[in-house]
């Protein structure tokens, strides 16, 4: 089975419990409702959603850029999709598509801004997928990415938090995807993120950054040159 495949079986069996905890865990109602804002996007816009899961952020997208603008959710897990479909029903300016993130059926130079949350760190060449994104939105326009990785804060929390989030991330692994990379999978996400991160730093003229729970979540916007 390819890693491919197997995410989308990890995610589609998974699809309730995953959707219950994007929604439900304490503080990620206010966390996607920041990275929304970090878009910058205003009434009328396009804004697309890479790898938009159960559809969690969906409706604080559709909120920023209100009924004149357009909202697209791009994933390619079938059954989150379906949950993230039925969850913007009633917004017909919200479209949910079936497609891979890092070759999008959208034109370069066609949207306002990108979300992406939480994915990726399972793509093979994150800072490659920044880059074709960066080229979607074209100069002036937002890349926003936010990610979980190893906490670098000087404090004392940062052994048990950093242990915690390895077991999350061991559970929360695709199977197929152990099996591909021996190797340590939290430094290997941590790696990812941090490529991701720092190629949006590079590709952009103006940056805002926070980190969130004790350091693990950190959001990066970036306006593109
Ligand atoms: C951890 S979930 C995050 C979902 C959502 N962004 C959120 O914040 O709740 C990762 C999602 O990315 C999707 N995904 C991973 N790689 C992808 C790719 N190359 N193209 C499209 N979707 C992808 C998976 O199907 C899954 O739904």
């Amino acid at each position: 089975m390819t890693a491919t495949r197997g995410a989308q079986d990890f995610y589609g069996r998974w699809a309730r419990l995953y959707d219950l905890l994007a929604r439900r865990t304490p503080g990620i109602r206010s966390l996607r409702k920041q990275a929304a804002l970090a878009t910058r996007v205003e009434p009328g816009a396009t804004v697309v959603e890479m790898g938009c899961g159960t559809g969690a952020n969906l409706p604080f997208l559709r909120a920023a850029v209100g009924p004149e603008g357009t909202v697209i959710g791009i994933d390619f897990t079938e059954p989150v999709l379906r949950r993230a479909r039925a969850a913007t029903a009633d917004y017909e300016n919200v479209h949910v598509v079936r497609a891979d993130a890092t070759r999008p059926p959208i034109a370069p130079g066609s949207v306002d801004a990108v979300l992406a949350t939480f994915v990726v760190g399972m793509l093979e060449d994150p800072a490659g997928a920044v880059d074709d994104w960066c080229q979607l939105v074209g100069s002036g326009g937002h890349v926003v990415l936010v990610n979980a990785a190893r906490s670098e804060r000087r404090r004392w929390y940062r052994r048990p938090v950093n242990a915690l989030f390895r077991a999350v991330v061991v559970l929360s692994t695709p199977p197929t995807m152990k099996l591909r990379y021996p190797t340590d999978q939290t430094a290997r996400l941590d790696e990812r993120i941090r490529a991701a991160h720092g190629r949006l730093r590079e590709r952009s003229a103006a940056v805002a950054e926070t980190t969130h729970t004790m350091g693990v979540v950190r959001l990066t916007g970036g306006r593109i040159a």
